[in-house]
């Protein structure tokens, strides 16, 4: 039979890897010898690297490398630590590394967690009378957390476990919708797989329970379970990240004065709070530092992100996740986040780079974690809104765009020195770069 382009591959993740790049290349690319030879530079086939990431995913062909770079000179309550950011965007690390030596000289960055609350829901759809269903989950309760202990017993060993389990009753949202809404405590790990196999069995503990309860009639009897999972919007599982300094210490432009810049700054956030195009834009600065650092350390970012933003949407509309005020001539910048992060499981031991960059930042707790990642988050945005109240971003993120200019147009190496250097007096454009790189190579 003639196979067309809309035909489906059935079996493709029997295939061996590969046959999955000769199909994907064969019919897919325009140039199946350069493809297959592309995805074969990036493996990693010198050390077990190449099976461990093979079988991290379904279907693997190669890697997509990021690079890794450090930002130095942090200093997060008295303790100094060089961070791991996994990002590709050219002036994130740098942003990231001016900001943490500016207040390296002011005192440093000081966190605090403010809770470790992780969430988790089992929704389900209940057709009766709502007291019949409080005096069931009453007594179902001790039989919900009984059923669940060899699920919990190594995590409250940790000193983590099941906290608390409730019924909510959400029917004058949708008809006949109620849940169980449990949270956890699940120590250094992110605990999806913990909440995810908890709320699973109490589900069934539910279902089960709720068929022999001799109060429910044969309607109330048949509670239909929708689904059981963990919310990624945790806003009691947070982290708060502050720098203050006086004001006449942010001698930080010589364009504006210490003063201009802290009204700047503060009208800059205010700008974010009450403007929703502003607000996305100002916190995905904070998502730059903030998902490089996830990242780099093998966390969710998906996740993180999703419950980020939910939470600078907490108050109905969308707000800056970072405040700024001016307290007794003190200037105060701070970001209050939820974090939901793990340094044991998952990725952790897994891939060896992850498990680098933890022991760069010295093996934190999950805890110790979300304060360098909020620190992240809240330098970059610093970093990014000082620039843009000051010089505006295009200089310094055009310098560090240079090199990559440069790469695309295949320049040497000597033609890169050259360059550079003399952009370092200029204002780089694309076709300034161009012209610069022209008027080089015509040189007799
Ligand atoms: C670019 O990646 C991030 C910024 O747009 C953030 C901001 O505007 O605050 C510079």
């Amino acid at each position: 039979m003639k196979c067309t382009m809309i035909d489906p591959i059935l079996g493709f993740s029997k295939l061996s890897k590969q046959e999955k790049i000769d199909w994907v290349a064969e019919r897919y690319t325009h140039d199946p010898a350069q493809t297959k030879k592309l995805l074969k530079q990036y493996w990693n086939t010198a050390s077990k690297v190449q099976k461990l990431h093979d079988e991290f995913i379904e279907n693997t062909i190669t890697n997509y490398y990021l690079p890794l770079g450090i930002a130095p000179n942090f200093l997060i309550n008295g303790k100094l630590y060089a961070i791991p950011m996994a990002i590709e965007e050219s002036s994130v690390v740098a942003a990231a590394s001016k900001a943490a030596k500016f207040w390296f000289d002011r005192g440093g960055f000081k966190t605090e967690v403010l809770g470790t609350e992780k969430i988790g829901q089992v929704h389900f759809m209940y057709d009766g009378d709502p007291e019949h269903l409080k005096t069931f989950f009453k007594a179902v309760k001790p039989m919900l957390i009984k059923d669940a202990k060899p699920l919990s017993i190594n995590m409250e060993k940790r000193g983590g476990g099941i906290v608390t389990i409730e019924l909510r009753n959400k029917t004058a949202q949708l008809k006949d919708y109620y849940q169980l809404h449990c949270t956890f405590e699940t120590m250094d790990a992110m605990g999806a797989n913990f909440i995810n196999s908890c709320l699973e069995q109490f589900a069934e503990t539910f279902k089960r329970e709720a068929q022999q309860y001799a109060v429910f009639n044969e309607k109330e009897k048949q509670i239909e379970i929708v689904m059981s999972i963990l919310s990624n919007y945790v806003p009691n599982c947070l982290v708060r990240a502050e720098v203050s300094c006086p004001i006449s210490e942010l001698t930080l432009s010589e364009s504006v004065t210490p003063e201009e810049f802290a009204d700047k700054m503060i009208r800059a956030v205010h700008i974010a709070d009450v403007e929703p195009h502003r607000a996305v834009t100002h916190n995905k600065g904070i998502m730059n530092g903030i998902d490089a650092v996830v990242l780099a350390t093998g966390n969710d970012f998906r996740a993180v992100e999703a419950g980020v933003h939910a939470y600078a949407a907490k108050e109905g509309h969308y707000k800056s996740l970072t405040h700024a005020r001016i307290e007794h001539g003190v200037f105060k910048f701070w970001l209050e986040i939820p974090l939901a992060l793990g340094t044991v499981g998952g990725l952790t031991t897994l891939h060896p780079l992850v498990g680098l960059a933890l022991e760069i930042l010295q093996n934190p707790t999950a805890k110790e974690l979300m304060q360098i990642v909020a620190v992240a988050g809240l330098a970059q945005n610093f970093a990014a809104v000082s620039s843009l109240v000051t010089t505006g971003i295009q200089e310094g993120h055009m310098k560090m765009h240079l090199l990559n200019i440069l790469n695309q147009l295949e320049a040497t190496e000597q033609e890169k020195t050259t360059i550079v250097d003399h952009f370092k007096n200029h204002t780089v454009t694309y076709s300034a770069v161009v012209a610069k790189l022209d008027k080089l190579r015509s040189r007799p």
